[in-house]
């Protein structure tokens, strides 16, 4: 056994239960992922009640998968990271009241994480993998099912909201035109895949606040457009199907794009890096290389795998401030640990005060 200082983390926000090992920020040693899109697809959502229980059945297991493909046991873990917020309430207490009885059997100290911090991380755990590691400072933008936000990100967990969506998220958007077009749940990968052999230009659909309304989105417009669409020419076919895909998803990848790349211009960052589920969009992400390209930017895009929820970017994100931590000698000592289904990323640390960010338009 190497004297490396092994952490857990352990990631059950929404519907996936989470759990990987890591003896570095930038060191994963395993990652296991249960996803329970199975149990939700015929409802074409996620039911809280039904995600709860699906975590308590599988987190133990979720846990052990992860040691035993990192080869160690769970004496040797030195800490645990575990995210806190935001998310389902009943989802995320699964995880930390785990993180919290397996800290305390361990006696070893317990770390919350913000899901979104975890989500802007990522793409540093790609860095063995051959990816460029995004410097500091970047603009992020994180695209999923529950998030569609901007953050100027000054330095490791000093954090601020450009903007967000006033609305649906993007991925939401996604799954609900998926939904009204029969074409399942979740319905980011279908679209992406119809939108292949279609025409982009075929239907104009609204790029909502392209132009205004600061950083913030807004995609509920869009998807109404969609189902007008559909009121007034019926039913698709193939081609037709494929030109809607192609249509409604260069719509919002023009606006993700415009933003995101404005926002790093006005900020005055030279790295943009884009993350969460949406950002496994194929369009998105050659939409957002070729402007960030135009731009004289630095683009950093985590694998796919890492891009929707997982529990290796809990760990990055949590990893310097568990270690300082137990460095510290801190031992267990998580009793008052609890669940934030809302939680917004701000200036989360101390060093907030001490970093000077440039002004953005608003
Ligand atoms: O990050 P994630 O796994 O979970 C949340 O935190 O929400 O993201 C899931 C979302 C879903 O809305 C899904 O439709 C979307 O990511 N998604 C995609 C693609 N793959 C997943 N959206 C667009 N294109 C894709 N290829
Ligand atoms: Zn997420």
């Amino acid at each position: 056994m190497s004297d490396a200082t092994y952490i857990l983390a352990i990631e059950s926000s929404c519907d996936e239960t989470a759990a990987a090992v890591l003896s570095g920020p930038r060191t994963l040693c395993s990652s296991a992922v249960h996803s329970q899109i199975e149990i939700h697809r015929q409802y074409g959502g996620v039911v809280p009640e039904l995600a709860s229980r699906s975590h308590v059945m599988a987190i133990d297991t979720v846990v052990n998968d992860a040691l035993r493909e990192a080869g160690i046991s769970r004496n040797d873990l030195r800490g645990i990271a575990v995210t806190m917020g935001p998310g389902l309430v009943g989802s995320l207490l699964v995880g930390l009241e785990y993180a919290r009885g397996l800290g305390w059997a361990l006696d070893v100290p317990v770390h919350p994480v913000h899901h979104i911090e975890g989500h802007l991380r990522a793409p540093f755990l790609a860095v063995s993998e051959g990816f460029d590691e995004p410097e500091w400072p970047f603009v992020g933008l994180v695209v999923s099912g529950g998030h569609s936000s901007l953050y100027h990100c000054a330095a490791p967990g000093v954090y601020e909201e450009l903007g967000r969506t006033l609305d649906d998220a993007a991925g939401e958007a996604f799954d609900k035109v998926s939904k009204h077009l029969g074409l399942g749940y979740p319905g980011g990968a279908v679209i992406d895949r119809l939108a292949r052999g279609g025409n982009s230009e075929a239907i104009a659909f609204p790029r909502p606040m392209a132009k205004k309304g600061g950083y913030h989105f807004s995609f509920s417009g869009i998807k109404t457009a969609v189902s007008l669409h559909l009121e007034s020419v019926g039913e698709p076919d193939d081609e037709a199907l494929c030109d809607l895909a192609a249509s409604f998803q260069e719509a919002v990848v023009d606006v993700l794009v415009e933003k995101t790349v404005r926002a790093a211009r006005d900020v005055g960052v030279k790295t943009v890096v884009v993350t969460g589920g949406v950002a496994c969009n194929s369009r998105l992400r050659s939409a957002m290389a070729a402007a960030c390209s135009a731009e004289g930017l630095r683009l950093s895009v985590p694998p796919p795998r890492l891009c929707t929820d997982n529990a290796a970017m809990i760990g990055a994100a949590g990893y310097d401030a568990l270690l300082r931590r137990i460095e510290s000698g801190e031992r267990f000592d998580a009793w008052d640990l609890n669940a934030r289904a809302t939680w917004r990323l701000a200036k989360a640390s101390s060093r907030a005060a001490q970093v000077k960010t440039p002004k953005v338009r608003s």
